[in-house]
């Protein structure tokens, strides 16, 4: 297979700093609204990458549910394999992979888990299969056989048929509250825009052009 010889030219746009928002969240948020308003596949689909107490690292792909001014936030599994590694060291980083625009977000911050009461909100909000589906999957379990899953699925649907169904204690939110934000934007000829975001002691976003 060649894969040498697999590449493109960036021409989707340019970013500078005059055209710039002052808080990377504001520019964040522009850049996500023109990810959904170009239609672009999964525009909230984010890799998390988290390291567990040994100092291994590991990712995966989850969905960004909800952002405001302090942070972002995901729900998963509280016993899963990123959770485990949170518990053990909140440090995360997250990253936002729009190649149709030729722009990737990258976020570096600290876990915190949501309050049960924010979870719940979300979790009621979900359809009922997807709440079913939480209550009836180990996350990062190991499975001798994809029939247990199935069969679990189907007993929590009949327990819960006819009920509002509760929030599992081992299911909710966490918030990724970033302090170092990165903004790439393809260029021709490979050369590229990047704007860091990071905090200073003031707890002001001081913002800095990197070489690509
Ligand atoms: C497009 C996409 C969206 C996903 N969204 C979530 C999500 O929001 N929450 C989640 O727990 N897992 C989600 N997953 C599954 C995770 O990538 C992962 O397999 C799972 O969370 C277990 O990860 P862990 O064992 O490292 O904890 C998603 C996977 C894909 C490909």
């Amino acid at each position: 297979m060649d894969l040498e010889s697999n590449r493109r030219e960036y021409q989707y746009g340019h970013l500078d700093r005059e055209t710039l928002e002052d808080s990377p969240f504001s520019q964040f948020q522009k850049w996500m609204q023109q990810a959904v308003d170009a239609e672009i596949q999964d525009p909230t689909a984010m890799s998390i990458a988290t390291v567990s107490a040994e100092g291994r690292p590991s990712q995966r792909t989850v969905l960004l549910k909800q952002f405001d001014a302090r942070g972002l936030v995901f729900f998963t599994n509280l016993e899963s394999r990123k959770s485990t590694d949170i518990a053990a060291n909140d440090a995360v980083s997250l990253h936002f992979s729009w190649l149709a625009m030729d722009r990737q977000v990258r976020i570096e911050g600290r876990a915190e888990k949501l309050k049960v009461a924010d979870s719940l909100k979300y979790f009621l909000s979900r359809p009922k299969d997807s709440q079913i589906a939480a209550w009836a999957s180990p996350q990062s379990r190991v499975l001798e056989t994809r029939s247990f899953l199935e069969s679990e699925f189907h007993n929590m649907k009949a327990k819960f048929l006819d009920h509002e169904i509760p929030l599992p204690t081992f299911w909710g939110g966490f918030k990724v509250v970033p302090d170092l934000w990165e903004f790439w934007q393809g260029g021709e000829h490979r050369l590229h825009d990047r704007f860091q975001y990071s905090l200073n002691d003031e707890q002001n976003w001081k913002i800095d052009r990197l070489a690509p």
